[in-house]
C-alpha cells in the first residue's frame, strides 16, 4: 500500500506545487493520473518513489518512509518509474548491459542475473535485441528496454510518466498491452498521461489541479460528471462517439464495451 499523508511540496519556497495531498493506492490497482500541464503530476510521481521528498507530511510504501535514508534503497527497488523521453534513459552501451547494470547495482547474486535478464526481456518482447546499442533502437523499443530494466528489479509498483507520449500509435499500443499484462499479474500500475484513451482502461483516475486532488474515482464517472475541458483535458474518442450516438439515436452504444472490443480486454 502506497500512502500520502498531508503531503506538501515546493521547489521554491512560497510557490507550492503539491498541497495537502492525502492518497492511498492499494497493491494491484491500475491508477491513471491526469491534469493540465504543470499541475504537479510528475512531481507526485517522483514523490511516490522518493526521488523527491515531501516538505511536510509523509509518503510511505508498506511501512517504509521515503524520508528515511535507510528505507530509500528498498523503495527504489519496489517502485520503478519509466519516464517520457526514451533517449534519456540509457546509461550503458547495450540492451543487455543496461539491465545487468541495474541488477549489479542492487547486488543481485551473479547466478540470478541471467534468469532475471531473460525474464525481463521476454516480458517486453525484446529477447532478440540484447546485443543492440541504443542508437540502433526505435523510441518504442528503447521504452521497452527501460521497462525491462525496471522489471528485472522485480518491483511491486511501476509508474509510467507520459511514457508513451513520444511514440506512434503502434509503439503506444505495445506499451499499453505491457501495462495491462503487468496489472494482470498483480503489479500496481500507475499511469501519468494526457491520452484520455489510456485513462479508460484504468480502474481509478486521479485528477490533479494546481497540486490538489480534484477528483478520485472511476474513469466513467470522471467523463460523465466532470467538465474535464476546464482542466485542459479532452474526452476520449469512444466517449465522444457515444455521446453523439446518444444525441442522434436511441441506440445505446456502450463505450466501455467498445473499448473492451478495441483492446480485447476481458
Ligand atoms: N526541477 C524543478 N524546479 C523548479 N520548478 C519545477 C521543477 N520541476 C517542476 N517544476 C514546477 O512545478 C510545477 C509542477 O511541475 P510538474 O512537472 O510536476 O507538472 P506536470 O503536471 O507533470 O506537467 P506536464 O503535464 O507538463 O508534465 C510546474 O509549475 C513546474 O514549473
Ligand atoms: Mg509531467
Amino acid at each position: 500500500m502506497l500512502t500520502f499523508d498531508q503531503v506538501r511540496f515546493y521547489y521554491k519556497k512560497g510557490q507550492p506545487v503539491v498541497e495537502n495531498l492525502d492518497l492511498t493506492i492499494e497493491q494491484g490497482e491500475f491508477v491513471a493520473i491526469v491534469g493540465a500541464n504543470g499541475c504537479g503530476k510528475s512531481t507526485i510521481a517522483k514523490l511516490m518513489d522518493g526521488l523527491l521528498l515531501p516538505k511536510e507530511g509523509s509518503v510511505k510504501y508498506n511501512g517504509l518512509h521515503t524520508s528515511k535514508q535507510s528505507d530509500l534503497n528498498m523503495i527504489h527497488q519496489q517502485i520503478g518509474i519509466v519516464f517520457q523521453n526514451p533517449e534519456d534513459q540509457f546509461i550503458t552501451t547495450t540492451v543487455m548491459d543496461e539491465i545487468i547494470f541495474g541488477l549489479e547495482n542492487i547486488r543481485v547474486p551473479r547466478e540470478d542475473i541471467h534468469s532475471r535478464l531473460d525474464d525481463a526481456l521476454r516480458a517486453v518482447q525484446m529477447e532478440d535485441y540484447r546485443e543492440m546499442m541504443p542508437h540502433q533502437l526505435s523510441g518504442g523499443q528503447k521504452q521497452r528496454v527501460a521497462i525491462a530494466a525496471i522489471l528485472a528489479m522485480r518491483p511491486n509498483v511501476i509508474i509510467f510518466d507520459e511514457a508513451t507520449s513520444m511514440l506512434d500509435t503502434q509503439g503506444r499500443d505495445q506499451i499499453m498491452s505491457i501495462m495491462h499484462e503487468l496489472h494482470r499479474q498483480g503489479m500496481t500500475v500507475i499511469v501519468v498521461t494526457h491520452h484520455m484513451e489510456e485513462v479508460l482502461y484504468a480502474e481509478r483516475v486521479l485528477l490533479i489541479h494546481q497540486g490538489r486532488l480534484e477528483f478520485d474515482g472511476e474513469p466513467s464517472k470522471l467523463f460523465l460528471e466532470i467538465d474535464i475541458e476546464k482542466y485542459q483535458l479532452e474526452l476520449p474518442f469512444a466517449v465522444r462517439v457515444h455521446n453523439t450516438f446518444h444525441l442522434i439515436s436511441p441506440v445505446r452504444a456502450d463505450w466501455k464495451e467498445m473499448i473492451r472490443l478495441q483492446w480485447s480486454i476481458n
